[in-house]
């Protein structure tokens, strides 16, 4: 796999000046967008959806990186994909029929993701595999940027980096961190296997983005 990539994500940025500030990390060569979506019942917060995605959209060459904190999320896949979303990540634990639901994402021409929780195990997603793009392991409870990172999430990608090793799978998903992702915590997520690294508050939450970029990609 090539260089760790690192998307921060739009929740720690300044939502009175949404577009100034993904010029801003575009311009500090970010790889990509990490955009939260909460729906107030999967997750404690709501946060924005597909038509403030859409108007952002303008604004910039970077990939739409869409995390889904919604529960039963499958009616709004088709809003998405018009507001320009590149890649569509659910949650294991809000679909029922998780295996339609990545299904409609990629028959829509879109990569789809899976993600899991802290809580949840690795077994959850063994039968989807072969349907995604990308795994995203949670390492903090999802609906809150600026936490701590829980240890245990770490192991998990371990295991499922040498997993997919021994399936013939590593080359085909992705696998990405989202959560209390510090210069301080990402050697060790990236030493476990991660490929992309999500960002909120180690990087909108600093002064200088090109800076807050570096220091990640540095350690
Ligand atoms: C949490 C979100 C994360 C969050 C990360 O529910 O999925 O993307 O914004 O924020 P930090 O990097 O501050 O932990
Ligand atoms: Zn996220």
């Amino acid at each position: 796999m090539s260089q760790t990539k690192i998307y921060p994500s739009l929740l720690a940025a300044d939502f009175s000046k949404l577009a100034e500030e993904i010029a801003a990390i575009e311009m500090a060569s970010a790889d990509g967008l990490h955009l939260d979506v909460m729906d107030g019942q999967f997750v404690p917060n709501i946060s924005f959806g597909a038509p403030v995605i859409k108007k952002l959209k303008k604004h910039t060459k970077l990939e739409f990186d869409c995390h889904l904190m919604v529960q039963e999320p499958d009616p709004l896949f088709e809003g998405f994909k018009e507001a320009g979303a590149d890649r569509i990540t659910v949650h294991q634990e809000a679909c029922t029929h998780l295996h339609r639901s990545l299904q409609r994402i990629k028959s829509l021409g879109l990569k789809a993701g899976v993600s899991i929780n802290p809580a949840t195990s690795l077994s959850a997603i063994e039968n989807v595999l072969e349907d995604v793009d990308l795994i995203l392991i949670m390492s903090v409870n999802p609906g809150f940027g600026g936490q701590s990172l829980i240890p245990s999430a770490i192991q998990k990608l371990r295991d499922l980096h040498t997993g997919l090793q021994k399936a013939g799978l590593r080359d085909q998903i992705s696998l990405q961190v989202d959560g209390g992702i510090t210069p301080e915590t990402c050697a060790q997520v990236i030493e476990a296997g991660a490929d992309i690294l999500v960002a909120g508050t180690a990087v909108f939450g600093q002064k200088d983005y090109s800076q807050a970029i570096a220091s990640l990609r540095k350690a």
